[in-house]
């Protein structure tokens, strides 16, 4: 293997201790769902509501009966959302937190955020525990927000160009994985039960302990210390670090030439991002990868999955949901061992355009369920498959990707723009789905499915394939106007991602 290629321990140790930032992620998007009835029979204990039950006789009233409780409604509505509400508003501070003090030191200055957290939902017997179950919440989605923009940037930046999907896809694997985890322990026979909830929240701030035991030991993005920093020789050292010892004058050559393009320009803010027409493309592109991620209603499926497996005839859905758990990871690990190979646009393509059949599926499946008695196999076989297409793709590419589209300059603001768009696609899901879904019933997998087709169209027409360019080469086929064309190299791949952008190659490639 070619020296600098190669993955070494220290390269590995630094994307596992990152990575714990999305375990922690996924962790706290899931750790919510399966305790929902007992955690609103402890908020109706301390709001007071038992006594004004239904029946008027606390030891009577049903969880069923606390869970309806309008006031109990309002403060589990919030409980949920205010993490995506922490999250919306923090992701606008990626950029000035990872350009502060370098990645590694923000990603370990805001593990406070989380362990401040975790102790608040952990602790929360101690007062009220709406209170400070909400507080934690909102605690850590603001943590999360930051935490999901961070971890790409940072895995990003330290990548060997050959394995920067594969490693950028472990971000999402941590983040299913973290999902699967609190999936398990939120069984009632584990820690999802009357005496263990407030340990089930708690946990989330965890992964953030052993992070901050790593973080100190993983060295700074090369990428940082030189184009940011202008430190060549800490970046020269840390590449030795994360590579092996080996020659770094082309890797450094590239940097230095990215350096100069950034020199040229003023600091790219968020609002100097959004007005340029120069990185209009790439913006576009990155925005709607993330749209695409979110409006193909995969958090659909998994804040009511349960629901939708009971609708779909299955006697224990909890488990089922578990398995979908299971196979999002499974699914994953293939896209990891995929990505590099296949290419980021082949696998959002397969990926969007067999999420879209699924969709279809799923409502032929839902609709016809009372005629034919197997088509509940139908429904569930189409939620597993829905799943899998999502994680080969239009899972785990969008995150990534956002750190490969932007050169050094524009990369924060783009990323922090990015995640705002997620985790606000998010949120709209998430509080407008249980409408949309009185609304058309079982055919409202067909609005998704209008929209996955959309985005496939989009991908097919507008998205180029970045595996392994430098990023001095994405940036070079969407500034058409910046660059002189004999500067854009006349490979294969390049020439393919040039027609996918502008339809056609250009008359003086
Ligand atoms: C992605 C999404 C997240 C979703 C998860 C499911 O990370 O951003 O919203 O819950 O995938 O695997």
């Amino acid at each position: 293997m070619e020296s600098g290629k190669q993955l070494t321990g220290t390269l590995a140790l630094a994307v596992f201790a990152a990575a714990l930032g999305s375990l922690q992620y996924g962790y706290s998007l899931g750790v919510i769902n399966a305790p929902q009835k007992v955690i609103e029979k402890h908020y109706g204990r301390s709001l007071g509501v038992w006594t004004e039950g239904a029946t008027g006789h606390p030891e009577n009233s049903t969880e069923e009966e606390v869970g309806n409780h309008p006031t109990v409604v309002i403060y589990w509505s919030l409980s949920v959302a205010i993490f995506s509400i922490g999250g919306m508003l923090s992701s606008f501070l990626v950029g000035f937190v990872g350009d502060l003090k370098g990645r590694v030191k923000g990603m370990l200055m805001v593990n406070v955020l989380a362990v401040a957290a975790g102790l608040l939902m952990g602790l929360c017997q101690m007062w009220k525990p709406h209170i400070m179950v909400i507080s934690g919440r909102a605690v850590m989605g603001f943590y999360c927000g930051l935490t999901s923009g961070l971890v790409p940037m940072y895995i990003g930046e330290i990548a060997p160009k050959a394995y920067r999907g594969a490693l950028g896809t472990l971000h999402q694997l941590a983040i299913v994985i973290g999902i699967l985890i609190s999936q398990v322990l939120g069984l009632d026979f584990v820690l999802g039960n009357d005496d263990m909830w407030p340990l089930l929240l708690g946990l989330s701030g965890a992964p953030a302990v052993l992070q901050t035991l790593l973080l100190p030991l993983c060295p700074e993005s090369p990428r940082y210390l030189y184009i940011v920093q202008g430190k060549e020789q800490e970046a020269r050292k840390s590449l030795c670090r994360l590579r092996g010892p080996y020659d770094t004058t082309s890797d450094l050559e590239e940097m230095r030439r990215e350096k100069e393009e950034a020199d040229k320009e003023a600091r790219v803010s968020i609002l100097s991002l959004i007005r340029s027409s120069v990185y209009r493309q790439q913006l576009f592109v990155a925005l709607m990868m993330h749209l695409s991620q979110q409006l193909s209603g995969i958090n659909a499926i998994f804040y009511y999955s349960t629901a939708i497996f009971a609708q779909a005839g299955v006697s224990q859905p909890v488990y089922a949901t578990i398995g979908v758990g299971v196979i999002n990871t499974v699914f994953t690990m293939v896209s990891v061992a995929l990505v590099d190979r296949a290419g980021r646009r082949s696998l959002t393509l397969i990926g969007l355009g067999g999420m879209c059949c699924c969709a279809v599926a799923m409502t032929v499946g839902l609709a016809l369920q009372n005629q034919f008695i197997w088509m509940s196999y139908v429904s569930m076989s189409a939620i597993f498959l829905f799943v899998s297409f999502f994680e080969i793709g239009p899972g785990p590419i969008p995150w990534f990707i956002v750190a490969e589209l932007f050169s050094q300059g524009p990369r924060p603001a783009a990323i922090a723009l990015a995640g705002c768009c997620n985790w606000t696609s998010n949120f709209i899901v998430g509080m407008t789905f249980p409408y949309i879904q009185v609304w058309l019933g079982c055919y409202v997998f067909i609005l998704f499915a209008v929209l996955l087709f959309g985005f496939t169209v989009f991908t097919y027409l507008r998205v180029p394939e970045t595996k392994g360019k430098t990023f001095e080469e994405i940036a070079a086929v969407f500034q058409k106007g910046r660059k002189k064309p004999e500067q854009i190299p006349k490979d294969d791949n390049v020439y393919r991602c040039v027609t996918a952008v502008y339809g056609c190659v250009p008359a003086d490639l």
